[in-house]
């Protein structure tokens, strides 16, 4: 159904992009990145580069191997000349409809015949997006994780009109470059960033009320559950004002028990946004957290 021969196009060469071609160029596709900029096509080469030379240290790929990864990868400026014959087009540009909508419509008559069309978005609807084209039953969602050389899911993800097919073809894509995939249907906040933006703003809502220090809520999860981070330290990697921002949308669609704690929104007032800024629930120097600098509740 899927076959090694196949021809990858990348739209978006960011975080995700860049971790997206990878994925692919290591598990023997031709894989094209695509971006508008060529300065974040030649960081991103240079960013896989450095991810196989790593693994080849580490003695996790055979230097061989390393070199035909990067000799299957290619970067183009050139949207509808990378997208001519591909199979499968992997859409990671910026979080916007209007820009997402013009990358597929541009791609989608240029690609090989029943060519699979995916979109990495976090929140934007796959439905929308697939009206874009005028085949939306080859449109889904392919939601990918950050760093996505490390994190094992990807959340497979079924518009209106997506047919049984995609999902099969990209569940057999998924498999084949070492990931695991559920399938959700479109809905707010899929099944990951759902669960663990309840969980956060749960957890700062018992930071509030005085319930146990920032330091136990978080050893709570990591010990108790096997989280391999507490909901506080996970908000302070994400950052505080996307956190609010996916609160605030999933309040607005899913109903009250996502309102946000009314911390959160003192927090990014003050611009303790999390580790970006240097203070978040914890403070952190030279990267590092501050041992014992946890938000105490009686500084509330
Ligand atoms: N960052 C995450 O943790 C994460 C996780 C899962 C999904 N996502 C989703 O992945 C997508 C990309 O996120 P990111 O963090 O990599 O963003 P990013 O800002 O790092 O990269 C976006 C790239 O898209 C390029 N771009 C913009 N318009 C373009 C166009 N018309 N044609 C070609 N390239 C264009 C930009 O130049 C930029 O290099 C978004 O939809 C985001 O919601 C992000």
């Amino acid at each position: 159904m899927v076959e090694r021969k196949d021809k990858v196009v990348v739209v978006g060469a960011g975080l995700m992009g860049t971790g997206i071609a990878h994925a692919f160029a290591s598990s023997g596709f031709t894989t094209v990145l695509v971006d508008t900029s060529a300065a974040a096509l030649e960081q991103s080469r240079e960013q896989i580069g450095k991810i196989l030379d790593d693994g080849v240290k580490l003695g996790k790929v055979e230097a061989a191997a390393a070199g035909a990864s990067k000799a299957r990868l290619t970067v183009e400026t050139d949207l509808a000349q990378a997208a001519r014959g591909a199979n499968l087009l992997v859409e990671t540009v910026s979080e916007k409809l209007e820009v997402k909508k013009a990358v597929v419509s541009t791609a989608a008559p240029l690609l090989a015949d029943a060519a699979v069309i995916a979109t990495n978005t976090s929140a934007l609807s796959v439905t929308e997006i697939a009206t874009a084209v005028t085949s939306p039953e080859r449109v889904v969602g392919m939601h990918f994780f950050n760093p996505v050389h490390k994190m094992k899911l990807v959340e497979l993800v079924r518009g209106l009109a997506t047919s049984d097919e995609t999902v099969l073809r990209c569940r057999a894509w998924s498999d084949a470059i070492g990931k695991t995939s559920i399938v959700v249907n479109e809905s707010p906040g899929l099944t990951t960033s759902r669960m663990s933006a309840l969980a956060g703003n749960e957890a700062m809502w018992m930071l509030q009320e005085g319930t146990a220090s920032a330091e136990d809520i978080d050893t709570a999860m990591r010990l108790g559950f096997n989280h391999p981070m507490g909901p506080l330290e996970l908000g302070d990697l994400t950052g505080w004002d996307t956190r609010l921002s996916v609160l605030r949308y999933l309040h607005s669609t899913l109903g009250d028990k996502f309102r946000p704690c009314p911390l959160i929104i003192k927090m990014v007032a003050a611009g303790r946004l999390g580790r970006k800024a240097g203070h978040g629930v914890y403070q952190y120097e030279g990267g590092q957290r501050v041992p014992g600098s946890g938000l105490k509740a009686s500084a509330l």
